[in-house]
């Protein structure tokens, strides 16, 4: 039995129409000039803005404005987000939108502390001192909104990586599910597909830590029946909230308690794959290279995965699981090769080594570099 630490700070308020709850938040923890920070506009069109600024008013908050966080965010857009934050004093964040837009606004609020907040990433220093930070969540699918993590691209350098560390945790994030009728249903497939991913790279980590992987495959089970109900019903709320929920414990500590941190192998890999392709969407990336990673490694760890097979999808064996999880990707239209996310296998040795950086990579399996790259081949 590992020992480990349970501590998350963050603050959730979850429920349809608790987005008018933020003014007051911030107002009531002191601050009273903020930057307002979102991605490319769907804010706007789904009346989540309007409802955010009308509680900033309220409460007496105010604001400014920091637009364009693309998915997949860069250093530069991070680096231009503390400039703004600096010259405008605020004195907290508050993200409106997805992980994109929660993680370059932690990002920001580490570096405005921080002067160099890739020096952090590269050296894996953790980040122990950042502005304060609220959320409104607007897709669920990586569990920012309540955990120390931040994933940034050095767009020169084409390296995609975490920042952690616990100045990191939201102080607040407000989830209204109803947000999410808005999204395109390709986008709830991203979601969901990410938050099976978080608990799986933790679950095949687990042997005898019964509260942990039940609690696992419950999440586990929770997702999938809600984005099958939601591929039926887009408009199914109580659905909304059951994904939505989950897929924030998928990622919060709670799903990883007894784990030990993890193996993180096809998050790394596809962390390569948005690196080089930034317009490949993570969950996206993980519907085609988490598989692969299970069909590489499951033989020679065969009892959790049979375990997983069996609680999950009600299957025989590992083998069983496995198709069962790519025809459930399938039947949401998730793509199943990296072919159809416009990769080439010419590409193969670039993503090799910007996942491995030349070194073994995993926990569940320690892999070399011709391992991975065997992963690679797998999933075209
Ligand atoms: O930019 P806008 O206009 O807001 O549109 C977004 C974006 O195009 C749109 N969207 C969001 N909410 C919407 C909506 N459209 C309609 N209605 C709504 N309610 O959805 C698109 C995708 O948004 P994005 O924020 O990119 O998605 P996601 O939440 O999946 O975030 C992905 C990023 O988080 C990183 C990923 O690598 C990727 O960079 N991750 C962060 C983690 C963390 N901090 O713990 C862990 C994850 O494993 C992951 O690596
Ligand atoms: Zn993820």
């Amino acid at each position: 039995m590992n020992q480990f630490v349970f501590h998350n700070p963050t603050k959730v308020i979850f429920g349809q129409g608790c987005i008018s709850n933020i003014g007051e938040e911030l107002a009531r923890a002191g601050f009273r000039k903020i930057l307002l920070t979102a991605g490319g506009g769907s804010i706007r069109k789904n009346g989540v803005y309007s409802q955010v600024v009308a509680s900033l008013g309220e409460a007496g908050v105010e604001w400014e404005e920091f637009w364009g966080i693309t998915p997949n965010p860069d250093l530069a857009k991070v680096r231009a987000g503390v400039e703004a934050a600096r010259a405008c004093k605020a004195e907290a964040l508050l993200s409106v939108g997805g992980g994109s837009v929660i993680d370059a606004t932690k990002a920001m609020a580490a570096g405005c502390r921080e002067d160099d907040i890739w020096a952090f990433i590269a050296q894996s220093i953790p980040v122990h001192d950042a502005l304060p930070h609220f959320t409104v969540l607007t897709i669920s699918a990586t569990g920012s909104e309540m955990n120390p993590f931040a994933v940034v691209t050095n767009e020169a350098e084409l390296k995609k990586w975490p920042l952690i560390g616990p100045a990191l945790f939201p102080r607040v994030t407000i989830i209204d599910p109803s947000v999410q009728l808005s999204l395109p249903w390709q986008q709830t497939v991203n979601g969901a597909v990410d938050a099976i991913s978080h608990v799986l790279e933790f679950y095949f980590l687990g042997s005898d830590q019964e509260t942990t992987l039940a609690i696992d495959e419950a999440l586990l089970r929770t997702v999938i029946k809600a984005a099958e109900a939601l591929r039926e019903d887009p408009a199914d709320l109580a659905q909304r909230s059951n994904l939505a929920w989950a897929a924030t414990l998928a990622l919060n500590g709670l799903s990883g308690a007894q784990f030990d941190g993890g193996d993180w192998t096809s998050h790394t890999l596809e962390h390569a794959v948005s690196a080089l392709h930034p317009e490949v969407a993570h969950g996206a990336g993980l519907a085609v290279l988490f598989p692969a990673w299970i069909a590489q490694v499951h033989p020679q760890h065969s009892a959790i995965f049979d375990r997983w097979a069996r609680n999950v999808f009600g299957a025989t064996d590992a083998n069983a699981g496995l198709e069962a999880l790519v025809a459930t990707y399938h039947r949401w239209g998730a793509p199943l090769t990296l072919g159809e996310l416009g990769l080439t296998r010419e590409e193969i040795p670039t993503l090799v080594e910007l996942a491995t950086q030349g070194r073994r990579v995993g926990r569940v399996a320690l892999l070399e570099p011709h391992e991975v790259r065997a992963i690679y081949e797998r999933a075209f």
